[in-house]
């Protein structure tokens, strides 16, 4: 049975950089206050017009094709997370699949928000363990900025979000026990609206009324606390749960890429396993939390910076709305 490696990486982020002190132009809100609490120190945001979720998931794409020296055509089938697709419907696969010279490949998005990419290499490598495609695209992208409102109601999530795109090229291989060893998905849709947006849905009849507007009704709504409670304990835990099964310890981990939800979480997930600051990777005062690209950015950041060599053992971790966890362990 073939396995499946990771053979190219490459992001794309929007030019604007916005700084909290930006920020604190358009709410009650200051440097200390989001440098302290959560780490970042500024994000990007799209220009209407020159970004989208699928045009800057084609940039990030055709880098990861050109380091993977794969051609668009060469490409059997596309996985795209995403939580803040172009349109409502059709999804953004179909979008990516005609900015690039694709064939008429299949093109799916997943709905697994800060998790998505993991959950979309995961279903990437099923496809390509049972033979069925040879060559994927995984994709994240998200533009976050236009959904939170830039106010004192909803700063408590403008200040921490972000935009930006990562994708990585998924090929089968015959090399022994390189590539993705294992994936672990997992949810518990209980706490569904302890981080959602409500607004606009198909559960009312009227899905979009001035009323909405007025209440704010549009925002989405997240439990902080709660959030970060549940994070501390599910990345180390998804994590561990990938190395026990190769009976690996966290030491013999050679890089842990977490999703980038708050610096706080990073550290406390290094504290807890016990990693020395080189063994994880932490971009977010530069991007933000940028969900569903927020692992491929770090990822391919990591790989730019030479962190990632040849046979290190490397694994990617989310955990988010849903609430929805996942990890990925790879031996690079
Ligand atoms: O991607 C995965 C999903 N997301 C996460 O993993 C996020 C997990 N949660 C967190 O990172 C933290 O809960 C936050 C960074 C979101 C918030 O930190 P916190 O320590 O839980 O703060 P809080 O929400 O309890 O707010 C503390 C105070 C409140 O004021 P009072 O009630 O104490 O007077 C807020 O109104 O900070 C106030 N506040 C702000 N102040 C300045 C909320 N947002 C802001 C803001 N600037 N932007």
């Amino acid at each position: 049975m073939p396995s499946s490696k990771i053979t190219g990486v490459g992001m794309y982020v929007p030019e604007d950089v916005v700084t909290n002190d930006d920020l604190s132009k358009l709410m009650d809100t200051n440097d200390q206050w989001i440098v302290e609490r959560t780490g970042i120190k500024q994000r990007r945001f799209f220009k209407e017009g020159v970004d989208s979720v699928a045009k800057m998931a084609a940039k990030a794409a055709q880098i990861a094709l050109d380091r993977a020296g794969k051609k668009a055509e060469d490409v059997d089938f596309i996985v795209f997370a995403t939580l803040s697709s172009d349109y409502n419907f059709p999804g953004s696969g179909v979008l990516l699949q005609r900015k690039l010279p694709f064939r008429n490949i299949g093109a799916i998005d997943v709905r697994g928000q800060c998790s998505g990419f993991v959950y979309a290499l995961s279903i990437a490598d099923q496809f390509i363990k049972t033979g069925m495609y040879k060559t994927i695209l995984v994709v994240g992208s998200e533009v976050q900025s236009n959904i939170f409102e830039m106010s004192n109601r909803g700063r408590n999530m403008a200040v921490i979000f972000g935009d930006g795109a990562g994708a990585a090229v998924v090929e089968a291989t015959n090399e022994p026990g390189k590539g993705i060893l294992t994936t672990k998905l997992h949810s518990d849709g209980r706490f569904a609206e302890e981080l959602y947006q409500e607004n606009p849905g198909s559960r009312k009849k009227d899905r979009i009324t001035a009323e909405m507007f007025e209440k704010g009704e549009f925002l989405p709504y997240m439990n902080g606390k709660l959030v970060f409670m549940n994070a501390l304990r599910f990345f180390p835990e998804v994590v561990r749960e990938a190395l026990a099964e190769f009976n690996f310890k966290d030491s013999d981990l050679d890089l842990l890429i977490p999703h980038q939800a708050n610096a706080r979480i990073t550290a406390a997930i290094q504290k807890e396993m016990n990693l020395p600051p080189e063994k994880i990777v932490s971009n977010i005062e530069r991007y933000g939390n940028t969900t569903a690209a927020s692992v491929p950015l770090a990822l391919c950041e990591a790989w730019e910076t030479g962190r990632i060599k040849d046979g290190d053992l490397v694994a990617l971790a989310a955990f988010g709305s849903g609430f929805m966890w996942a990890s990925a362990l790879i031996r690079w």
